[in-house]
C-alpha cells in the first residue's frame, strides 16, 4: 500500500498565447536540471495542447481541463475524450468550480465526464469545493463529501482517479483555509475514498487548490492527506511554478 507520487498541476485557464511555449520549455529545463520528487502537469487551454506536448518532454506532462461526455458527435466547439487521447493528454480535469458555475455543470454531469475520460485510459482530476456562504453555513464538509460521492464514477479505480479539493472562495484571492481547516477536509474526502475503494484508497492523490502559491506551498503540502496542488495564477509562469514543485525537496 505505497501512495503515489504527489502530483503538482498547473491549470491554465482560458490564459495562454502561443508565445507562452517558452513557459514550457523553461519548466521542462527547470525539472530536468533540478530534478522533482512530484509528478508535474499543465494543463493549458485546448489551442496549445498540441505545441506544448511537443515542447515539455519527459519531465512535464500534457493534460486538458475539460472535455465532453460523449465521445463524438453534433456537440459545436466541444471536444472529446478521444480527441484528447489522440494528442497524448494523461489527464483530464472535470468539474472545475468555473466550469459549475459558467456552464451549470451538476455532479451528474461532471460524472459522466469524468466515465468519458476514465473509458479511454485517461485519469480524471475531479475537482470539488464549496462556497463562501456554504461555509459560513457549516456546510462545507458534507456539499463536499457529497459532490466527491456523486462524481467519482461507479466504475472509477485508483489508478484513474484524483481529486482535487479548491473551495472556491479560495480560488485567485489570495485567500487560503487554514491549515486545520485544509486538514479537516482532506481527512473527509481520503475517509469517502475509503468507503468506497477500501485500503486501496490511500493510492488516489487529493489535490489541494486555491491561491497555492511557493511561499505557502511547503505548508499546505505537508498536510497530511494533501498529495498534490491544482495550481492557477502561479502555474503561468515557470519560475513560479517551479517555486511549488520544490515544496517536495523538503516534504519528500
Ligand atoms: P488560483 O491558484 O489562481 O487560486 O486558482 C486555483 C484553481 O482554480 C486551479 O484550478
Amino acid at each position: 500500500m505505497t501512495a503515489p507520487k504527489a502530483l503538482v498541476a498547473g491549470n491554465w485557464k482560458m490564459n495562454g498565447l502561443k508565445a507562452a511555449a517558452t513557459e514550457i520549455v523553461k519548466l521542462n529545463d527547470l525539472v530536468n536540471e533540478n530534478g522533482a520528487k512530484c509528478d508535474v502537469l499543465i494543463c493549458p487551454p485546448f489551442t496549445l495542447i498540441s505545441t506544448l506536448m511537443d515542447l515539455s518532454a519527459d519531465h512535464v506532462a500534457i493534460g486538458a481541463q475539460d472535455c465532453h461526455m460523449n465521445m463524438k458527435g453534433a456537440h459545436t466547439g466541444d471536444i472529446s475524450v478521444d480527441m484528447l487521447k489522440d494528442l497524448g493528454c494523461g489527464y483530464i480535469i472535470v468539474g472545475h468550480s468555473e466550469r459549475r458555475a459558467d456552464h451549470s455543470e451538476s455532479n451528474d454531469v461532471v460524472n459522466a465526464k469524468a466515465v468519458a475520460a476514465q473509458s479511454v485510459g485517461t485519469i480524471a482530476i475531479i475537482c470539488v469545493g464549496e462556497t463562501i456562504e456554504e461555509r459560513q453555513a457549516g456546510n462545507a464538509l458534507n456539499v463536499v463529501t457529497s459532490q466527491v460521492t456523486a462524481s467519482i464514477p461507479a466504475g472509477a479505480t485508483t489508478e484513474n482517479t484524483i481529486i482535487a479539493y479548491e473551495p472556491v472562495w479560495a480560488i485567485g484571492t489570495g485567500h487560503t483555509p487554514t491549515i486545520g481547516d485544509v486538514e479537516e477536509m482532506h481527512n473527509a474526502i481520503r475517509e469517502v475514498l475509503l468507503v468506497r475503494f477500501g485500503d486501496k484508497a490511500s493510492d488516489i492523490n487529493i489535490l489541494y487548490g486555491g491561491s497555492v502559491k511557493a511561499s505557502n506551498a511547503h505548508e499546505l503540502m505537508a498536510v497530511k492527506n494533501v498529495n498534490g496542488a491544482l495550481v492557477g495564477g502561479a502555474s503561468l509562469k515557470a519560475d513560479d511554478f517551479f517555486g511549488i514543485i520544490s515544496a517536495y525537496d523538503e516534504i519528500g
